[in-house]
């Protein structure tokens, strides 16, 4: 299926790892031009290098989406280089690991960092991405969340912060004169997805048997997710043929999620 984006220009906010990066790769192999973010150099260099073998246009920009004064630096590196955004993936995120089963005992600073990161930055980039959209009449955002961003269960800070991001996009996509102006809002909600280096690898180093014994009892499908299994549904909602999804919570967990909408 021809997903009908090539040419376009798109943003992936820490794009170089994990989920971002196979999104910002999946997005290259449509044909579309791509920003990434993201704090470490190396990382940034590295995605930059594999989008250009695509043969697309890529910027890369070394930013800690916490920072206001980075995120400016983002757009308007895209702003001066390109002019516009047609696709933005709010993908940065995280937390779910952060403080303490015994929640009283985390301190209110990770609940704000939490919040900051997940929820907060994804507003601020769709803010400032909102404009441009408009301008062209055309526009995909879509918000990485997870599936304790639809509904119950994880640390409460990750959740909060992630059921804000749902709400984010939910309610932007009720607002008719974006709609009207060809702009989507979407989220997709990952379940338990393997990447190298991170949180899951890690525990399946540490404590094996336990990963297994969750894999077993939560995971239907009897395997994590993969980051490219995440990029295929997003790169669907970036499409033109999804032009009729708007307010979407997507899970894409294999049927690891309870909930039934
Ligand atoms: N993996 C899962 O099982 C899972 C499940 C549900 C939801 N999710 C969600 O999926 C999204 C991606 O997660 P992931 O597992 O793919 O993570 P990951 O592999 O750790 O990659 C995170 C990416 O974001 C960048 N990043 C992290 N903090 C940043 C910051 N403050 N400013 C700018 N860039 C930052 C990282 O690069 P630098 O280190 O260079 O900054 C990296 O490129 C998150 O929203 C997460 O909550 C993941």
């Amino acid at each position: 299926m021809d997903l009908g984006i090539k040419g376009k220009y798109a943003l992936v906010t820490g794009g170089t790892h994990g989920i971002g990066r196979a999104i910002a790769l999946a997005l290259a192999d449509e044909g579309c031009h791509v920003a990434v973010c993201s704090r470490s150099r190396e990382r940034v260099e590295k995605t930059k290098q594999e989008l250009s073998a695509k043969g697309v246009q890529c910027l890369g920009v070394e930013a800690d989406v916490m920072k206001d004064s980075d995120i400016e630096k983002v757009m308007s590196l895209v702003g001066r280089q390109w002019g516009t955004l047609h696709i933005l993936i709010n993908n940065v995120g995280g937390g779910g690991r952060w403080g303490s089963e015994i929640v009283e005992e985390t301190k209110e600073e990770t609940w704000l960092e939490v919040y900051n990161k997940n929820a907060l930055a994804a507003m601020k980039f769709t803010m400032r991405t909102i404009p441009w959209m408009r301008k062209q009449k055309w526009g995909r955002v879509v918000t990485i969340t997870s599936i304790f961003g639809r509904e119950a269960g994880g640390r409460p800070w990750f959740t909060m912060a992630k059921m804000a991001q749902t709400a984010l996009m939910k309610t932007l996509a009720k607002k008719a004169y974006l709609i009207q102006d060809g702009i989507t809002f979407n989220s997709v909600a990952p379940g338990a997805i393997m990447i190298a280096g991170t949180g899951w690898e890690k525990e399946l180093k540490e404590n094996p048997r336990q990963v297994q014994d969750f894999i077993h009892e939560e995971l239907p499908l009897g395997r994590l997710g993969t980051p490219e299994e995440v990029a295929n549904a997003v790169v669907f909602l970036c499409s033109q043929q999804a032009s009729l999804v708007n307010g979407a919570s997507i899970p894409v967990d294999g049927g690891q999620s309870m909930s039934v909408l």
